[in-house]
């Protein structure tokens, strides 16, 4: 029966493909997608990661012909991330000139110039024979500003080798100050800082590290330096701290758990807000998609889009690819 008054009929908006389109609040663009990847080390050829489909420890060679292709496409930044030959205490492999990132960003910088931006993820984790994000004390508790130095001397060493944009991961207090001060000593006052702000101890970084071959030793965790899941005010906290010490973008992570902890930062500051989607919420896709239980490209844009809704500006994941072909190609209604 119909009302005789005249309700709202919001279903008026949604009757055709063109009319949602129209009026759709939110559009996710390729160019608002940072495509996280891998380079290894001592490999002759491209190796698969069991727990990430569709996602490769590149060589340089096959790491070069990616960002090509990506940049092809109309992505607009990529983020690196090293896996070393060797591993020590302190990890070397992120600060020295000859480390596979650093060597990786030199012949990137010099075959593409500033045609993409090239983001370095700047932590010890996958340099280290402990696997923890900083050095250790003599009890085996990471050293905050003992870390520091070896930040500030990684950030010199990725803006040396062509970084436009190194991304402080490990959880310092005061790693964002330290490594801004770091970069304009070495004259780097050009290159920017996104800043790992509120990034939480998850469960959902598994499959990222096997991509790059990190354990915790002795059944550790990051508990101590990464954000208790419990918390959304402590994420503001965060934010301004590293805003204060120079941050020029910051970033939630996980993304679709927190997607609360972006809206209130969007909310908060003015400068761009990123937002990871991160390795464990990439491969529960995969993985239920494989069973058939999901439709893949369906509930991937439905949770990209709702990681922009919430307010990122800027969204770091390993379906960058994956929704660059997929704009390329796409039909329009
Ligand atoms: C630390 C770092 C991690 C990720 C990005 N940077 C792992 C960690 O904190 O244990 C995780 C990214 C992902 O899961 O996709 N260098």
């Amino acid at each position: 029966m119909a009302a005789n008054f005249p309700i709202a009929r919001p279903r008026r908006l949604r009757r055709t493909a063109a009319l949602r389109e129209l009026v759709a609040e939110t559009q996710l663009a390729v160019t608002d997608l940072v495509a996280p990847l891998f380079v290894r080390e001592g490999i002759e050829a491209p190796q698969p990661i069991v727990s990430l489909p569709g996602v490769m420890q590149h060589t340089v060679v096959s790491l070069q012909a990616e960002v090509r292709e990506l940049a092809d496409l109309g992505v607009r930044a990529v983020i690196l991330f090293g896996v070393p030959a060797t591993k020590d205490a302190v990890g070397s492999g992120a600060f020295d000139p000859q480390g596979i990132v650093q060597v990786a960003l030199r012949t990137l910088r010099a075959e593409l110039g500033d045609r993409i931006v090239l983001m370095a993820d700047l932590c010890v984790d996958e340099y280290t024979d402990h696997g923890h994000c900083g050095v250790l004390d003599a009890d085996g508790n990471v050293d905050n500003d003992l870390t520091l130095d070896i930040y500030a001397k990684a950030a010199v060493a990725q803006a040396d080798a062509g970084a436009h944009v190194v991304a402080p991961s490990g959880m310092m207090d005061g790693q964002v100050g330290a490594i801004r001060t770091a970069l304009d000593r070495a004259g780097h006052t050009e290159v920017s800082i996104l800043a790992y702000s509120a990034k939480y101890a998850s469960g959902l970084y598994g499959p990222f590290r096997d991509a790059v071959d990190v354990q915790i030793a002795a059944g550790g965790d990051r508990k101590g330096y990464q954000q208790d899941w419990r918390n959304a005010r402590e994420a503001l906290t965060e934010v301004d701290a590293d805003i204060a010490q120079g941050a020029d973008m910051v970033m939630v992570k996980p993304a679709l758990p927190y997607l609360d902890v972006i809206a209130a930062v969007r909310q908060r500051v003015d400068i761009p807000v990123a937002a990871y989607h991160v390795s464990g919420e990439y491969a529960m896709i995969k993985a239920a998609a494989a069973n058939g239980w999901i439709d893949h490209d369906v509930v991937a844009l439905e949770q990209l889009t709702a990681i922009k809704r919430a307010g990122a500006d800027v969204i770091l994941t390993y379906f960058t690819r994956w929704f660059a072909e997929r704009a390329a190609t796409r039909v329009q209604p």
